[in-house]
């Protein structure tokens, strides 16, 4: 640990932890680039370990969740090439990492239309969320083929699907019976979203979820994302005032 991370620990307040934290983890292309790698995939190669340091930080601070958005639904308008390195480094993460979530009790989820996976990935997926489902620290919660707009619009039809069977009337339909629709009904909304490379969008990230987070964004390439610039995040978040439509 240098002495900038441990002066950073040291001022975090216990108290005001947000308890999910989401992360649009972006700039990996640009990361290669700039250290002169031609091929982009080499950007998140390095990612990797950025995912590994926020995972790491995450169970540290005993956040209850974490979720990446590690692909898109938009992204598979990549080129082929790089979606299948994304998923081979994918599957290979969800493979070697069982022993680390083991080791800090961390339960592994997914959010998206994981069925587009292919199908060696999703086994991959199901294995290790099978292996780790009697975890119970940090939910490290993967938005895999996630998109806000699919999610809602995925909701609507399972409740629409419910209707039909007549288990939901109209005047059933409540903010919180979408909620429990969507992928992972178990998690609180996330407090804080981070988003890293200078984008200041949010690419159909949690659209519901998000309607209150507070959002922190960094120039910081996500290769470049360390514990660190968590704990900054983590910092500046605990100086804001939340209001939710009050006064304060
Ligand atoms: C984020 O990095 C990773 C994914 C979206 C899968 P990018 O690949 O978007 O990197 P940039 O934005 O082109 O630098
Ligand atoms: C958002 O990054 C998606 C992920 C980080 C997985 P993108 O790089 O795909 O977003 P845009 O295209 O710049 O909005
Ligand atoms: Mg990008």
């Amino acid at each position: 640990m240098d002495f900038s991370e441990k002066e950073l620990l040291g001022q975090i307040d216990a108290a005001r932890l947000p308890r999910h934290v989401a992360i649009i983890m972006d700039g990996n292309g640009r990361w290669a680039k700039l250290r002169g790698f031609k091929d982009r995939t080499r950007g998140h190669r390095a990612g990797i370990e950025a995912v590994r340091a926020a995972t790491r930080t995450a169970a540290q601070l005993h956040l209850a969740a974490l979720t990446l958005y590690a692909f898109s639904e938009e992204n598979w308008s990549r080129p082929k090439y790089e979606i299948s390195l994304l998923m081979s480094l994918l599957k290979r993460f969800l493979k070697e990492e069982i022993p680390e979530l083991m080791e800090n009790n961390i339960r592994l989820v997914a959010s998206g239309r994981i069925h587009r996976l292919p199908p060696d990935c999703l086994k991959q997926l199901e294995e290790t969320k099978t292996i780790t489902a009697g975890n119970t620290g940090l939910i490290l919660n993967l938005a895999l083929s996630y998109g806000g707009r699919a999610e809602i619009t995925d909701a609507l039809a399972a409740i629409l699907e419910e209707s039909e069977q007549g288990k939901i009337k109209p005047q059933d339909i409540s903010e919180e019976l979408v909620s429990r629709h969507l992928y992972q009904p178990g998690l609180p909304d996330p407090d804080l979203i981070i988003r890293t490379s200078g984008e200041y969008r949010t690419s159909n990230f949690l659209l519901w979820q998000g309607a209150y987070a507070e959002y922190y964004f960094t120039d910081v390439l996500w290769p470049d994302f360390n514990k660190t610039v968590f704990l900054q995040a983590l910092l500046d978040f605990q100086k804001r005032e939340r209001r939710f439509g009050g006064i304060g």
